[in-house]
């Protein structure tokens, strides 16, 4: 997401978004492209504090280009990237070349991965672009094995129109699938914007027993 809340425009807007037109220049957001080595870091520590503690099966559902599976690749996980967008997965695949790393083209909200298990499921702002977010996440939330965790980075981008999904009502949303989530707010870390922001950015992790 752009670092300047009002910056927004109707290409931001989730379901309206033509990803594929998107996926060239997808990278030129700081938080987009982690090209800053400062907002790269900043995400890696995060990362390392969300993701377990040892090398594990993460599962990135829309990952874009590739950005944090890079990231989790980088700190010892398997990944498997998922995304709708043709143009972003071949992009995926190029940025991981020669990683432990698969991208398939699918939907999110009914992620391709068959009876496979994961030590953590990683989604960043794309929840609040999918219909029935309840459904999804409960999906997600049984893709898990035991000791895993779901974790979701979403936020609320813009003033005039505002979009997204406040963290209160993903809070309610998940707690009676996974009891126990954690909230991590992010607005105030300006390292991972490549700027101050002063809209709602957070993460939730909801751990598995
Ligand atoms: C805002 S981008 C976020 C990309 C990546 N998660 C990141 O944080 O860098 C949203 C991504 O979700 C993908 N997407 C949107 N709807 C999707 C769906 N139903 N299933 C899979 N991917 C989807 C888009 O193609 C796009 O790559």
């Amino acid at each position: 997401m752009t670092n300047d809340s009002d910056a927004m425009t109707s290409a931001d807007t989730g379901g309206a978004v033509d990803w594929d037109a998107q996926a060239a220049v997808f990278d030129e957001q700081p938080d987009h492209g982690l090209r800053d080595p400062e907002v790269r870091r900043a995400w890696a520590e995060r990362l390392r504090g969300w993701l377990p503690g040892r090398a594990g099966d993460v599962l990135d559902l829309g990952c874009g280009t590739g950005s944090l599976s890079l990231l989790a690749a980088e700190q010892g996980h398997r990944v498997t990237g998922v995304d709708l967008s043709p143009a972003m997965v071949r992009l995926a695949r190029e940025k991981l070349a020669g990683r432990d790393a698969v991208f398939l083209v699918g939907d999110a909200a009914a992620p391709p991965v068959g009876e496979q298990r994961f030590d953590a499921v990683l989604v960043r702002h794309v929840l609040w672009t999918l219909p029935d977010p309840a459904r999804v996440l409960r999906r997600w939330y049984g893709l898990l094995r035991p000791g895993g965790r779901l974790v979701l980075i979403e936020g609320v981008w813009g003033s005039a129109h505002p979009v997204g999904i406040p963290a209160e009502r993903l809070t309610g949303l998940l707690t009676p699938i996974a009891g126990q989530v954690r909230v991590e707010r992010l607005s105030d870390d300006a390292r991972l914007w490549g700027g101050e922001v002063t809209d709602e950015r957070y993460a939730v992790v909801a751990p598995v027993p």
